[in-house]
């Protein structure tokens, strides 16, 4: 990629159109208001918008608008649910040409697919739910078809919620999901069963809630802030012989996290190739 297929977000000086504006679709446009992208690009397709979107209407964008009214759309970012995505076919396609870049979030829908329904050129991604806070990460794959400058537009509006990486091999995608994109609710996990398990050590339950919470939180933004490896970090604060090193020799005996986390990661990664299907 050359400088000038560089698109930060508030050079963007063609029309944008964001079919979904619920949970992830919302969590976009607040990071593209964020990062300066020109409201009078923004169209938004949303059959019942939050308030948090409407209130984006007085700042000039616009609100499921007609196809026609808005004229030639550059790039069409779809985050409906999947199951949504079919019978919002001719919609969607109302608002493509054949130069428009799409961009799709939509978990286990292939770039095949989305191209059939929505033609153009396809950009499909995957995010996490950490975009809420500008701290998802995401990773995405384009079609051949995809210009260096359209996949620079998609690189701005995907990191408008965080870090992206991009692949080759769409076949990727499905593990992907089973590792960032489900990913936060095993760490959701985590800190419900740090907590339950201190309930049982002898905590009351608010304390072992908080204690579990600002653990997993704090570690994780150690992790964020750190150069060092999460293996390093651990070994970090595991004296020999210590509290944690007798946790973490059941934490990584047999049957332990390792095996339960591939076991996760593999019934996940099969579940994203069903519903691909
Ligand atoms: N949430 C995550 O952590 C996450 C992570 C990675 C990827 N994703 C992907 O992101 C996509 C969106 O997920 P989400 O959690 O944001 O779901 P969501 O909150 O249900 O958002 C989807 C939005 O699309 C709207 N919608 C439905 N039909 C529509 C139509 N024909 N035209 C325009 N808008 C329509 C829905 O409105 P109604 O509510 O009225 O139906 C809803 O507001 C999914 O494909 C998911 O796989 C989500």
């Amino acid at each position: 990629m050359t400088s000038s297929d560089i698109a930060p977000l508030a050079q963007i000086q063609s029309t944008i159109v964001l079919a979904g504006a619920g949970n992830m679709g919302g969590a976009m446009l607040a990071g593209w208001l964020a990062r300066g992208l020109d409201t009078c690009h923004l169209a938004v397709i949303e059959p019942q918008p939050s308030d948090d979107i409407k209130a984006q209407l007085a700042k000039g964008v616009r609100l499921n608008p007609s196809p026609k009214g808005l004229g030639a759309v550059a790039t069409l970012v779809v985050a409906l649910k999947p199951q949504s995505f079919r019978d919002a076919g001719a919609m969607l396609k109302s608002f493509t040409a054949p130069s428009t870049l799409v961009v799709s979030i939509m978990a286990g829908t292939t770039i095949a697919s989305i191209g059939e329904v929505c033609g153009g050129s396809v950009v499909r991604a995957m995010p996490n739910m950490p975009a809420a806070i500008g701290r998802g990460i995401t990773v995405a794959v384009a079609a051949h078809n995809v210009s260096a400058a359209q996949r620079a537009v998609a690189d701005a509006l995907l990191r408008a919620i965080g870090s992206v990486e991009w692949i080759e091999d769409e076949s990727l995608m499905d593990a992907v999901t089973a590792v960032s994109g489900s990913g936060p609710a095993y760490i959701f996990l985590l800190a419900e069963e740090l907590a339950r398990a201190g309930v049982e050590a002898g905590l009351p339950a608010d304390l072992a809630t908080k204690l579990a919470r600002e653990t997993v939180a704090g570690s994780g933004e150690l992790l964020h802030r750190s150069e060092l490896a999460s293996s390093t970090l651990r070994q970090n604060v595991t004296s020999p012989g210590g509290t944690t090193a007798a946790a973490l020799e059941v934490l990584m005996g047999p049957d332990g996290l390792q095996q339960l986390m591939t076991r996760a990661v593999i019934a996940a990664t099969r579940r994203s190739r069903e519903l691909a299907k």
